[in-house]
């Protein structure tokens, strides 16, 4: 827990440890069938990033009944049905409460070989740094919510976040040179990697210009869509982060955005960095890219240029 990783481990033999995970928040999205889809996809996340494997999961539902249509309810579940079962996860039960706001998630358990674990925190000087999914689905939520964002986008956000890190996570591992990994949500981009290169000991340069954003996140950036999670973000994590005053503010806005669901963060060996990047695009986590480098040692200092 102190380092933040993303996951409980828990050593039941010398080659067996559970993960345990828990995830739920409000509705990110109008449509409660793709709202089931993220909020799962979210939950077992936290299992990818740990190198696990998820196996079953339990519902955690407060929905208010006496104002909201069990139809809503239904078409989540039924959401979240779908998600599990893509991921070969078994839903073994779960929770409902009546509460004057809708929330739903998950409890996982997924296992791992204790040796296999990989945490937030591994990393050499050379090392080359992955990103899987593109940044601003906290920008754009905010716009959306204002009715100012475009339909394309919602559809190109909603299927990112519904989308499952499980491919990212084992072609990374069987790259055999993933040294850390963690996944990119509330915090936002900076806010994760600042963790991970803090428990690593380790100081990365980011190139803005190779980090994937959403199409429209920097312009409603521009337009103030930003949500108070990414002004907290900054103020939090920025003392470990120095932008080089090249990069737009909309872009170190972007940069700073909580996300739900959002990508893995991979801290790779330089020598398999560009085979990983091609068998990544060829399984459709097709936005990944790779946006820096590790620099060398330090008690955890992020440059942007
Ligand atoms: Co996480
Ligand atoms: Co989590
Ligand atoms: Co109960």
């Amino acid at each position: 827990m102190e380092s933040l990783d993303d996951a409980g481990v828990y050593k039941l033999t010398d080659d067996l440890a559970i993960i345990q995970t828990i995830d739920f928040f409000t509705p990110i999205v109008d449509d409660p069938y793709m709202f089931g889809q993220i909020a799962v996809a979210n939950a077992l996340s936290d299992v990818y990033t740990m190198g696990g494997k998820p196996l079953t999961a339990m519902n955690i539902v407060c929905f208010p009944i006496d104002t909201m249509d069990l139809s809503i309810l239904k078409d989540i579940l039924l959401g979240g049905i779908d998600k599990m079962r893509e991921a070969n996860v078994t839903l073994v039960g779960g929770h409902s409460i009546n509460d004057s706001e809708l929330k739903y998630g998950l409890s996982v358990t997924g296992v791992v070989h204790p040796d296999k674990m990989i945490t937030n925190s591994g990393g050499v000087k050379g090392d080359k740094v992955i990103l899987t999914k593109p940044l601003g689905t906290g920008i754009i939520n905010t716009a959306a919510k204002a009715e100012m964002a475009d339909e394309e986008t919602i559809k190109t956000v909603t299927a990112s976040m519904a989308a499952l890190n499980n491919k990212a996570s084992e072609l990374a591992q069987d790259s055999g040179g993933l040294h850390s990994c963690t996944d990119i949500t509330g915090f936002g981009f900076l806010g994760h990697a600042v963790q991970l290169v803090k428990n690593s000991g380790i100081s990365v340069e980011i190139d803005s210009s190779a980090v994937p954003l959403f199409p429209d996140a920097t312009d409603l950036a521009a337009q103030g869509m930003c949500p108070a999670g990414l002004h907290r973000n900054r103020d939090f994590y920025s003392p470990w982060v120095e932008i080089s005053d090249s990069v737009p503010l909309n872009v170190q806005d972007v940069l700073y955005d909580p996300q739900t669901s959002g990508g893995l963060l991979l801290i790779v060996e330089t020598g398999i960095a560009d085979e990983l990047m091609e068998k990544l695009k060829l399984t459709g986590v097709n936005d990944a890219a790779l946006i820096g480098e590790v620099t060398g040692e330090s008690n955890g200092q992020i440059t942007v240029v």
